[in-house]
């Protein structure tokens, strides 16, 4: 039995009551890994979806309720045309290839950023997708796709100011609820855990509000090699932190 098929139940050295419920993921460092084997740097995005595909499905072994995936930023528009083309084929292919399995395993998909810029092919994927599972009851999934927080706060508060100027809100009937309401992870809990791969210490703009009291954890492994053997790592990491939210224990 390889050590990845062991890997199947939560480890015994995890605590299933402390499991995060949300995970998110900022999937880093691609390019370096196709670099380092002397490939294109799409062969790096191409790996780097089986990596996802089976995070997911490890989140749903191990009893983690949602999982989020930072795909694309607001801006990644300014890599090279090649490069971003090659991400929305990318994206609009799997999407497609994985949707019947993601039915079976009962995954609720959602996207999450503005889906407006995305070219129409891959908008229509996405709404028959989320459209598809909106009624499934087993792990979420958000993919940030042209998602960047910025724009995403910026966004809240146009829609909130209208509501406003509509009169059909006061000013003081704004707190953080209505503000969380309007941001593209409305009605979706915050992260417990971010983990970003390939050694970078930044949010590089993904979800910045959300954040605010997730545990951040940082591995050098580049997004293609991550595994369940990492996210084991990173989980017995995150199970010894004392979260404690400003307050005293
Ligand atoms: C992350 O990998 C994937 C996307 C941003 C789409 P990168 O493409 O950023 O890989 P590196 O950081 O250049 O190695
Ligand atoms: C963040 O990675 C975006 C995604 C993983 C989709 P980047 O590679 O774009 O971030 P920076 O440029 O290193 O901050
Ligand atoms: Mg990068």
């Amino acid at each position: 039995m390889s050590v990845q098929q062991s890997l199947i139940e939560l480890p015994l050295d995890l605590d299933r009551q402390r499991i995060p419920s949300h995970v998110a993921v900022i999937m880093d460092g691609n390019g370096r890994w196709a670099k380092s084997r002397g490939f294109p740097r799409i062969i790096g995005h191409q790996k780097g979806v089986d990596a996802l595909k089976d995070l997911l499905r490890c989140c749903d072994d191990w009893g983690v309720k949602i999982l989020t995936a930072y795909a694309f930023s607001t801006e990644n528009w300014g890599r090279p045309a090649h490069e971003v083309e090659f991400l929305m084929t990318l994206f609009e292919r799997v999407l497609r290839r994985e949707l019947e399995e993601m039915m079976a395993e009962n995954v609720k998909i959602r996207f999450i950023g503005d889906l407006k810029a995305l070219p129409d092919s891959l908008q229509s994927e996405i709404a028959h997708a989320m459209g598809k599972t909106s009624q499934n009851k087993g792990i979420q999934f958000n993919i940030a796709t042209n998602y960047g927080s910025r724009q995403e706060i910026i966004h809240a508060c146009q829609s909130i100011a209208s509501l406003v100027k509509e009169e059909k809100i006061q000013l003081d009937d704004i707190n953080e609820e209505l503000l969380e309401n309007y941001l593209y992870t409305g009605g979706i809990a915050n992260p417990d855990l971010l983990i970003r791969t390939s050694g970078e210490m930044r949010l590089s703009n993904f979800l910045l509000w959300q954040m605010a009291y997730g545990e951040i954890y940082v591995t050098q492994t580049l997004w293609p090699d991550f595994n369940r053997q990492e996210f084991h790592r990173a989980l017995l990491d995150y199970q010894k932190r004392d979260r404690r939210f400003g307050k005293l224990n």
